[in-house]
């Protein structure tokens, strides 16, 4: 009955853990959530007031498939003003989501059985799109560097077959980022090897400790070989109105253009004025969330290294922990699912079990900081007193 294109696609490793968290809160258990990912702030009242203008104005109908031509010249501007990145309207897709954006991206390019390099621990659905555009996934595991990627582990990676690499930075699960130098060394790496790059930008304002972000794609020499996926999601606290965007070489972006025009045509006509707002409007909202999210991680920090058998490299980025929990095995306890239903069962705290962020994952927890102060200190102490 099934496509063979549909069965490579896993269940996600984190549904059963959600679905017992949801279960027991029914129970009337006061779980305690941390494996969200987007942040616990509201989406900022000008976006909105954006959004609510829109449909007062009747901007309720079909747009241009491939986005408003306003919007992508927002990007454009954007892109531009924080990435030193230049590009034109016709370099730009607006997507439902970065997920979509990554999606076409593979649809667009991948033929079957083309090597997708991932640095791993990565984020779930990259190795599932990969899997569903009949590409193949080949991990880059960043244990040895503390979850920072290098370039000698991706040159050790590259095979004739590797078509693509992923770049994530600030990560989706580590929180840890790739080095301005790595990154210039990797592009030496794409021109010699002939690969494309995609860099998920996602969490590029939520950087600590001074750190700055570096977009790939404002080096002249890969104007044609790398994709740019970002969001208003993370940024704006947007994540449920679905809006992302990809900038690259013009050919690819067409191409991506038609799929989505077959496939879901127009991201939200509403939403993409929401977005309009949140890239031209005010941008103070961001520096707010970053500071809180920066109190939150030194918190975290500190005290999760004090938790018996945790040991936590202090997280760079976005706002995700992803401590070493392997001190904490023994007994039944052998792995990190096994260890996430422990915390969950036992001190009513819900995370994710860092193995279903790949092999690399295994011995660790993703921690979101996404909640607030109150939850945290209340989550880390409930996690002590069980250890
Ligand atoms: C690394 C990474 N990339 C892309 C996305 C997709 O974001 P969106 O909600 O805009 O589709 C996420 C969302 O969790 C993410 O963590």
């Amino acid at each position: 009955m099934f496509s063979s294109r549909i069965q490579k696609i896993q269940p996600s490793a984190t549904l059963a853990i959600n679905a017992k968290a949801i279960e027991l809160i029914k129970q009337g258990k006061n779980i305690l959530k941390f494996g969200t990912g987007e942040p616990d702030f509201d989406t900022p009242q000008n976006i909105k007031d954006a959004a609510k203008q829109a449909i007062d104005e009747g901007f309720s109908k079909y747009t241009d498939a491939t986005g408003i031509s306003e919007l992508k010249t927002a990007v454009v501007e954007k892109l531009k003003r924080d990435n030193a990145i230049s590009s034109s309207a016709e370099n730009i897709l607006i997507t439902n989501g970065g997920k979509q954006a990554l999606f076409n991206l593979f649809m667009a390019l991948l033929n079957p059985g083309d090597e997708v390099l991932i640095p791993s621990p990565y984020w779930v659905s990259y190795s599932d799109m990969v899997a569903v555009c009949e590409g193949v996934s080949r991990f880059i595991d960043t244990r040895s560097n503390h979850f920072k990627l290098t370039a000698k582990m991706v040159e050790e990676a590259i095979t004739p077959k590797s078509k693509i690499l992923i770049l994530n930075s600030p990560s989706n699960p580590t929180g840890m980022t790739i080095e301005k130098e790595e990154l210039e060394k990797i592009a030496e790496l794409a021109l010699r090897h002939n690969l494309y790059l995609i860099s998920d930008e996602v969490y590029e304002y939520f950087l600590y400790d001074g750190k700055t972000h570096f977009s790939i794609a404002s080096l002249p020499e890969l104007r044609d070989r790398v994709f740019t996926v970002n969001a208003v999601s993370k940024t704006y606290a947007m994540t449920g109105w679905r809006i992302g965007y990809v900038a690259g070489p013009a050919a690819v972006i067409k191409k991506m253009g038609s799929l989505q025009s077959h496939s879901t045509s127009n991201p939200c006509s509403i939403a993409q004025k929401a977005a309009l707002e949140a890239l031209t409007g005010p941008q103070d909202s961001i520096q707010l969330m970053a500071t809180e999210f920066l109190k939150r991680r030194d918190y975290v920090f500190e005290a999760m290294n004090q938790l018996p058998g945790f040991q936590l490299t202090k997280p760079e980025g976005a706002f995700y922990a992803f401590p070493d929990i392997s001190g904490c095995f023994s007994g039944q306890i052998q792995d990190s699912f096994q260890f996430t239903e422990f915390l969950l069962e036992k001190a009513q705290v819900a995370v994710v079990p860092g193995g279903a962020f790949g092999e690399a994952g295994k011995n660790c927890i993703r921690f979101s900081y996404a909640s607030s102060m109150a939850d945290i200190e209340e989550g880390i102490k409930r996690i002590k007193e069980v250890l």
